[in-house]
């Protein structure tokens, strides 16, 4: 049992932010009607039209792969194939969830770093028309992406542009979409709309929430029936008020951005105290609130007595350890003396 240990394993096991528990207790007074027609809603949507713009369509959803596969199941036919990476999350931990409901294929693109290229896309569209393949129709990237590492706006930009010269839609997992705007310092609209992205799911969960996530359309009438995909996919929450006063709270003056940015500056702090030690090679780039290494087995063994978190990849000793908005310079320090412990 791991419940007293100290979690590095993921920004999931920090805690609710208290200014979004107190969001939650301000709107539990009195009744409010059901599934969205709430002032708190109408609150959140309004955040929303200010971040992305007044045209956007936000839906509020529960969790990162509702999100996910709602939105693909919403502009998808089985006959499609979505392209992602192999460390997509819709491909590794969503259970072949996007696989059951939207009926597609995954195309998967071998990436280190978590980002998928150009060059790699293109021979998958030598499909496009021929009736015994599968038709892409989603190029999905993961930003922050799932080893911690970012797109740069002209990145996604690039994909956008291949996206549209064959009419496929470029949809964003952006479970940690905060990390990475506070990692490259532009907005989220700069980082999403600006770049040419159709389709977010915009995760809060992982920023301070306690369960809210978010479906946000760029362009109107791929919205369209969207509230019936919704409901179909069992993401229509009916006291839809207390996910919004969620997002009511990571939204006002930034909580979002201050949570996120306090994160990384965590996972810097973690990578560039333990960059010099023998015996550990960081093996990512530290851009947002993951620092993956590789260290003997023997330690990670040792760690695991004192520390919860996860071994990434068993084959080659590589562990993921993860920074919230909750971590302590602090327990930085001591988490750091435990690897020298473990170590020694
Ligand atoms: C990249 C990414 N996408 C989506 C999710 C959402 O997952 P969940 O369905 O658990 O909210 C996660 C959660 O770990 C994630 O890391």
């Amino acid at each position: 049992m791991k419940a007293s240990l100290k979690s590095f394993a993921s920004d999931n096991n920090a805690p609710v932010h208290e200014a979004v528990f107190r969001a939650m207790m301000e709107a539990n007074e009195g009744d409010a009607i059901g599934y969205g027609d709430d002032i708190h809603t109408l609150a959140a949507e309004k955040k929303f039209k200010d971040l992305f713009g007044s045209d956007v369509r936000v839906f509020f959803m529960l969790t990162g792969t509702g999100s996910n596969v709602a939105s693909l199941s919403h502009v998808t036919r089985p006959y499609h194939a979505i392209i992602c990476s192999d460390k997509a999350h819709l491909e590794k931990d969503e259970c072949g969830a996007p696989e059951k409901m939207c009926g597609c294929k995954l195309h998967t693109l071998t990436s280190a770093d978590g980002k998928i290229q150009v060059e790699q896309i293109l021979p998958l569209l030598e499909s496009k028309g021929f009736e015994h393949h599968a038709q892409p129709k989603v190029l999905s990237i993961t930003q922050a992406t799932e080893m911690g590492t970012v797109y740069h706006p002209e990145e996604i930009r690039t994909l956008a542009r291949l996206a549209n010269e064959h009419d496929l839609y470029l949809h964003m997992d952006g479970a940690r979409i905060a990390n990475a705007a506070a990692s490259l310092d532009l907005s989220l609209a700069e980082i999403t709309r600006f770049c040419g992205v159709d389709i977010l799911s915009f995760g809060a969960t992982k920023n301070g929430a306690m369960a809210a996530e978010a479906v946000v359309f760029f362009d109107q009438s791929m919205a369209a029936d969207f509230q019936y995909t919704r409901k179909q996919s069992m993401q229509l929450l009916s006291k839809m008020r207390y996910v919004s006063a969620q997002f009511n709270a990571l939204l006002r003056d930034d909580l979002w951005l201050k949570n996120a940015r306090h994160a990384n500056k965590m996972a810097a702090l973690l990578a560039d105290k333990i960059k010099d030690i023998e015996d550990i090679e960081i093996t990512q780039k530290v851009e947002t609130n993951a620092v993956f290494a590789c260290l003997p087995d023997r330690a990670i063994e040792k760690l695991q007595r004192r520390y919860f978190f996860y071994v990434w990849d068993k084959g080659r000793n590589e562990v993921r350890w993860m920074t919230a908005h909750n971590t302590r310079e602090r327990d930085i320090e001591e988490f750091v003396e435990a690897i020298r412990w473990a170590l020694g």
